[in-house]
């Protein structure tokens, strides 16, 4: 399970200035994030292509407290999308984003414009030829995420969405959502989520993700698998060939930098492998996850302070 204390780093201000302004962390921020602008991810998402890998591109950042930011990062993924475009990377490049990023979490209306500024992003999307997926975040923002997701379906109805197998309220998310046309993505969860929603137990964890996988694997819609975890890896293989899904029925997703080749190794046995690919300037709060998730990555944070 991620380790308690570096998810609350992630939201910690003072840890926050410690680390994004150190030039020492450089090294093992690259590991885990793109780069900051559009043109060193489109470079990231070209030579993956290369290698057979598909991306969902996600711009940094959550924290927004006012309009003009999150209009900012609407126009930055309307930017992005054309970047990809003009690169002819649509087709294989779609964007994940957070409804908080959009205005989800602001005061008032907060999610009236989140629903306008991520109808604009899927609008370009489509005129593109690319999709979007929505994050999901903490236990809180699931129900509004899911109506934005319906509204946002009507019009776009290739919009998907994460949902997290630690949550206790999941499996039946995963049956509403496991109809034709669907696009779900399974996560395990990043999020410190309290016992009276959420599994907390790793062991628990896993088995409701194998319960929402059967779900997602036995329904009608679009799978997507999104774990490094070589027996969830294996599971799903399992589960593909029971019930006859083809390999363009489903695919996996992992992180950019983490497991990369099991990344390549799933994509050169014929399988979907798309790597979620996160850039931009707000890249605390992920990167702090990403070492939640595996304490040894702490070494790597500690190593790049130490002089020599
Ligand atoms: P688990 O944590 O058990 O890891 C299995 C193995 O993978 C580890 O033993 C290790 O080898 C490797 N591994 C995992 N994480 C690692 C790391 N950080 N560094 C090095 N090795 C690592 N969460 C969420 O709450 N909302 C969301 O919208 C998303 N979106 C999302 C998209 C995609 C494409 C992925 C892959 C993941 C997410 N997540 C997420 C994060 C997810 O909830 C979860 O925290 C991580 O994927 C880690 O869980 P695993 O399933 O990999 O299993």
């Amino acid at each position: 399970m991620p380790n308690k204390l570096l998810l609350l780093a992630a939201e910690n201000e003072r840890m926050r200035a410690l680390v994004s302004r150190s030039s020492l962390t450089r090294g093992i921020v690259r590991r885990f994030v793109a780069g900051e602008e559009d043109r060193e991810v489109v470079a990231v998402a070209r030579r993956l292509a290369g290698v057979g890998l598909q991306v969902t591109i996600d711009l940094l950042g959550e924290g927004t407290t006012a309009l003009a930011q999150a209009e900012a990062t609407r126009d930055t993924y309307l930017a992005l999308l054309w970047s990809l475009h003009a690169a002819d990377l649509a087709a294989t490049a779609e964007v994940s984003l957070k409804v908080s990023a959009l205005g989800g979490s602001l005061p008032g209306d907060g999610y009236g414009h989140a629903l306008r500024l991520t109808r604009d992003v899927c609008a370009a999307a489509a005129a593109v030829g690319s999709s979007v997926t929505i994050d999901m975040e903490d236990h809180t923002t699931v129900d509004a995420t899911l109506t934005l997701l319906g509204e946002l379906r009507a019009e776009f109805p290739c919009v998907g969405v994460a949902l997290q197998a630690c949550l206790r309220r999941t499996a039946a998310d995963c049956r509403r959502l496991a109809h034709a046309g669907s696009r779900v993505r399974l996560v395990k969860g990043a999020y410190a989520e309290p016992a009276s929603v959420a599994y907390v137990r790793k062991r628990q964890v896993d088995d409701e993700f194998r319960r929402c996988l059967r779900i997602l694997m036995e329904g009608q819609g679009y799978p997507m698998v999104a774990t490094h975890d070589p027996k969830l890896i294996e599971h799903t293989l399992h589960l593909a060939r029971l019930g006859g899904r083809s390999v363009e029925d489903f695919e996996f997703q992992m992180l950019y930098g983490i497991r990369e080749n099991e990344q390549l190794r799933l994509a050169s046995g014929g399988n979907r492998m798309r790597v979620y690919l996160p850039y931009g300037r707000d890249w605390y709060a992920y990167f702090m996850r990403r070492l939640a998730e595996k304490p040894t990555n702490l070494l790597l944070l500690a190593r790049s302070f130490t002089p020599g």
